[in-house]
């Protein structure tokens, strides 16, 4: 198993933090990073809590970044576009994943967010030309993450982007969530459908009380890497 350094941005939200301990707990190094680098080390002593023996560290975002080859984005929409600016010294090269939903809610429930850039991914690719941005982990809730179940193996984690060898990493690392590769869902544009899924995966659950997710039939018994 390819082991990698990875830095979550806005780690200390619920859905970095369940990201962070799943990629830990399957041996991964994981560096928390928030606007608060004290926040970024209580939210890391969370995680390592619940794995003794495994260290996971915290600090600012750019200083996570700057320290990991795979970055990923797990921020609300709202402010994404200058955060991402701001570590963008720090993403050239690297494999930059974008969880990014960009949602709404009003009383009807939650909605999708009109994008200039098409998806949250693409803005961060836009943002910073020189990273390998794939679109990711947008579906599995950070609830079931943080949860007791040893994988949720209910569930696909559908992966898109443009440089098949960044794609490559997420697909990889899905295995820590799903105990299965990821699916390659297509190129980086497929992000325009993948996050905006998530409005109907909560309305779901808003109906019917439960945590929905996202998995895909007809896939080959091995998914192709
Ligand atoms: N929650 C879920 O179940 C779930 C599931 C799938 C995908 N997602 C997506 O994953 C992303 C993170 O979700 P979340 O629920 O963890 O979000 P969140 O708690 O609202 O935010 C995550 C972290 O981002 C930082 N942050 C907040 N506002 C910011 C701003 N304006 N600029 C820079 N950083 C900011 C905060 O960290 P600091 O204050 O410590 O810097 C916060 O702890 C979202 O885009 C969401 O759509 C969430």
């Amino acid at each position: 198993m390819t082991t990698y350094d990875i830095a979550v941005v806005g780690g200390t939200g619920p859905q970095g933090r369940g990201l962070a301990y799943r990629w830990a707990k399957h041996g991964h190094r994981v560096v928390l990073g928030s606007r608060s680098p004290d926040r970024a080390a209580s939210v890391a002593a969370e995680v390592q809590e619940r794995l003794p023996g495994i260290t996971v560290s915290g600090t600012s975002n750019a200083d996570a970044a700057a320290a990991a080859e795979v970055v990923v984005l797990a921020v609300p929409y709202d402010g994404h576009d200058e955060l991402v600016t701001s570590v963008a010294e720090h993403l050239d090269g690297k494999v930059l994943i974008s969880c990014v939903n960009p949602l709404g809610f009003d009383k009807l429930g939650p909605y999708a967010l009109d994008v200039p850039a098409g998806s949250a991914a693409e803005a961060a690719a836009g943002l910073v030309p020189g990273a390998r941005v794939v679109g990711a982990f947008h579906h599995v809730s950070a609830p079931s993450l943080w949860g007791p179940a040893d994988f949720l193996d209910h569930e696909d984690v559908l992966v898109c982007g443009d440089e098949p060898d960044a794609k490559a990493v997420a697909v990889d690392l899905a295995r820590a969530v799903t105990g299965r590769a990821g699916v390659d869902a297509g190129r980086l544009r497929i992000a325009r459908q993948l996050e905006p899924w998530t409005a109907v995966l909560i309305s779901i659950n808003k109906r019917y009380k439960t945590r929905s997710g996202t998995a895909i039939s007809g896939l080959p018994p091995v998914s192709p890497q």
